[in-house]
C-alpha cells in the first residue's frame, strides 16, 4: 500500500508513519509545517532505516494536491492535519474551520477524483462533549461545545454524508473510518521523536513534562473538587504507539476484501481512567524528579471524567492498546530529557 499522511510531520502523525513503515507500508508525507518540523521526518527515516517523500504543501491547495496525487500513485489517506487547540479555536473559529473542515473537503474532493476511495480521519473524544456516564461506546450522542469540537463533529457528518450519498450511487466509492482519539501521550521508546507543542503546552502531559526538566516552575491542576475519587480530573491516556497501531490496524480492515464499503467508527482508548493527580505520582516514579503543583479553578470547558469503551475496535479491529501508564511516562520522559529542547536542538 501507498499510503498518504497528511500532517505526518506532526505529533500522532509521525508515530503513525513509523508504524506505517514498520508494517510494510510506503508513505508520503503532507504537511505544511504549521505546527511541527521536518526534523520528526528525519527522525522517523532514522527510527525505520527508510526514507520517503516529503511534500511541503497544504491539504487546502487543490493545485497541491493536483501535483502530488499526479506525482504518487495513493491507495490510502491518513488524515492527520488538522489544529487541536480548543482555546485558540475559540479565537480563531474562522482558521479552525478552514483548517479542519474546508481542508478535509478539498482532500475529499481531491481523492475521489483520482480515485483514491480509503480514508482514515483523526476525530477525537472531544465529539462525545460532556457524556452521560463513562466508558463510553461509539453510538453516545455527539456534540461540541467549541470550534474545534465542532469541526470534528462537522467532518464526521461530511463522511457519513458521502457515505450516505454512496448508497444511490451503482458502484459505491468511499471506505472510510473515523477513529476517536482518547488522550494521546507517550512518544517512540526510541525517544528520537514525540511531542513538540510550540509555546506553552495546553495539554498536560507535555505541560508535565516541561516541569520536570525546570522549564515551567510549576503544574496548575484545574479542579480539585470534580466528582472523582481525588477531586481532579479523569482520562483515558492511550500510548501514542498504540495509538498509531490502531491506524494500521483500521487501515487493513477497510482494505481487507471481505470489509464492505461505508464509513466505520472505532474509539481508540485503553478503556481506564487516570486522574490528573495519579498522572503527576507516575510521571514522578518515571523520572525521578518531582513535580510541583497547585490545585487552582477549572477550566472553563473541561469535564470531570471520560474513559473509552475500546472493545469495539479491539472485536472487528483486533486491536487493543498494550502500553501500560509506567510506559507511557517512561517513554515520555525518555523523548523530554534527551530532547529538551524538543526538534530544535
Ligand atoms: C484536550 C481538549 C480536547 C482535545 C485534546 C487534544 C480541552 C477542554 N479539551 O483534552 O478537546 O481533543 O485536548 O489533545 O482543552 N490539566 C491540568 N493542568 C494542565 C493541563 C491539563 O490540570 O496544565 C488537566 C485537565 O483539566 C484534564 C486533564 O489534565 O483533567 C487532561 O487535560 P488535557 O491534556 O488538556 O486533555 P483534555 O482536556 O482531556
Amino acid at each position: 500500500m501507498a499510503v498518504l499522511v497528511t500532517g505526518g510531520a506532526g505529533y500522532i502523525g509521525s508515530h503513525a508513519c513509523v508504524a506505517l513503515i514498520q508494517s510494510g507500508h510506503n508513505i508520503v508525507v503532507l504537511d505544511n509545517l504549521s505546527n511541527s518540523c521536518r526534523a520528526s521526518l528525519e527522525q522517523v527515516s532514522e527510527i525505520t532505516g527508510v526514507k520517503f517523500p516529503v511534500v511541503i504543501d497544504d491539504v487546502n491547495d487543490r493545485a497541491a494536491l493536483d501535483r502530488l496525487f499526479t506525482a504518487y500513485q495513493i491507495d490510502a489517506v491518513m488524515h492527520f492535519a488538522g489544529m487541536k487547540a480548543v482555546g485558540e479555536s475559540c479565537e480563531l473559529p474562522l482558521t479552525y474551520y478552514r483548517n479542519n473542515v474546508a481542508g478535509t473537503l478539498t482532500l475529499c474532493e481531491a481523492m475521489k477524483d483520482y480515485g483514491v476511495r480509503t480514508l482514515i480521519f483523526s476525530s477525537s473524544a472531544t465529539v462525545y462533549g460532556e457524556p452521560l456516564s463513562n466508558p463510553i461506546t461509539e453510538d453516545f450522542p455527539v456534540h461540541a461545545t467549541n470550534p474545534y469540537g465542532q469541526s470534528k463533529v462537522m467532518v464526521e457528518q461530511v463522511l457519513h454524508d458521502l457515505v450516505q450519498a454512496d448508497a444511490l450511487a451503482a458502484v459505491p466509492f468511499w471506505n472510510i473510518a473515523i477513529l476517536r482519539y482518547f488522550n494521546p501521550v507517550g512518544a517512540h521508546a526510541s525517544g528520537k521523536i514525540g511531542e513538540d507543542p510550540l509555546g506553552i503546552p495546553n495539554n498536560l502531559l507535555p505541560f508535565i513534562s516541561l516541569v520536570a526538566v525546570g522549564k515551567l516552575k510549576e503544574l496548575s491542576v484545574f479542579g480539585g473538587s470534580y466528582p472523582t475519587p481525588d477531586g481532579t480530573g479523569v482520562r483515558d491516556y492511550i500510548h501514542v504507539m498504540d495509538l498509531a497501531e490502531g491506524h494500521v490496524k483500521a487501515l487493513d480492515k477497510l482494505t481487507d476484501e471481505k470489509t464492505s464499503s461505508g464509513c466505520h467508527t472505532w474509539n481508540l482508548g485503553t478503556g481506564n481512567g487516570y486522574s490528573v493527580l495519579e498522572m503527576v505520582s507516575a510521571f514522578e516514579a518515571a523520572s525521578g524528579r518531582p513535580i510541583p503543583y497547585k490545585i487552582v479553578d477549572c477550566r472553563p470547558g473541561d469535564i470531570a471524567e471520560c474513559w473509552a469503551d475500546p472493545s469495539k475496535a479491539e472485536s472487528e479491529l483486533g486491536w487493543k492498546a498494550t502500553r501500560g501508564l509506567m510506559e507511557m511516562m517512561e517513554d515520555t520522559w525518555r523523548w523530554q530529557s534527551q530532547n529538551p529542547n524538543g526538534f530544535s536542538k
